[in-house]
């Protein structure tokens, strides 16, 4: 199981120092939430500051675009340090052309699925992705509730996946007890904000979620 801290819930302005925490307890990769204030109804950070951020980690960038019309913005994100970059399938019309874009681009390429967003939205692009990232709550916050019927559609999503190398990636709500039932599920990164950087020490948060995933419920 991989786990990805999600910086949202982080003190954006000690910033290095809640990465290096993570970091030490041995986190796979670093998620960034970028939101735009159209696609979500939030707005948080762009390009300057994954550059930043490209600096102070050796961590794998998992970079999730959250805003309208990604393909504007591939290379850019791409230049500024993300190896893995995901756009929602709700945001793009032609989601074929916009992987392969992230993919020429030189990096990993990742589709999101809202809530209520079926797993078909992807059946035809499956050879074109690295990541499935399954969002278990609305997307816009850190901190909120995991949406129940998640479970069921990391399900499906495992069978649709069958041999192909792909990561399938939850984000939202996420915590240690639920990381068992996630990995039974077909989860094969649990990405988690509040969990982690909501914890007193986040690095030994990274530790308990991953030992929590490779319980056997
Ligand atoms: C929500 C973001 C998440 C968020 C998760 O829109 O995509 O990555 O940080 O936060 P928690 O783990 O607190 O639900
Ligand atoms: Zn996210």
């Amino acid at each position: 199981m991989k786990i990805a801290p999600s910086i949202l819930s982080a003190d954006f302005a000690a910033l290095g120092e809640a990465i290096a925490r993570v970091e030490a307890g041995g986190a796979d990769q670093l998620h960034l939430d970028v939101m735009d204030g159209r696609f979500v109804p939030n707005i948080t950070i762009g390009p300057p500051v994954i550059e930043s951020i490209r600096k102070r980690t050796r961590l794998p960038l998992d970079v999730h675009l959250m805003i309208v019309e990604p393909e504007r913005y591939i290379e850019t994100f791409v230049r500024a340090g993300a190896d893995l970059l995901t756009v929602h399938a709700e945001a793009c019309p032609h989601l074929h052309r916009t992987l392969h874009q992230i993919r020429e681009a030189g990096a990993k390429a990742g589709v999101a699925l809202n809530p209520s967003t079926p797993p078909e939205a992807i059946e035809w692009v499956l050879d074109s992705l690295d990541l499935i990232l399954v969002m278990s709550v609305n997307p816009g916050f850190g901190g909120q509730s995991f949406i129940p019927s998640s479970l069921a559609k990391l399900r499906q999503i495992k069978t649709l996946v069958g041999s192909r190398l792909v990561e399938v990636s939850v984000d939202g709500g996420v915590d240690h007890d639920r990381a068992a039932s996630l990995a039974q599920a077909g989860a094969t990164t649990l990405v988690a904000g509040s969990a982690v950087f909501g914890s007193h020490d986040p690095g030994q948060a990274v530790k308990d979620l991953r030992s929590a995933s490779e319980v056997l419920k």
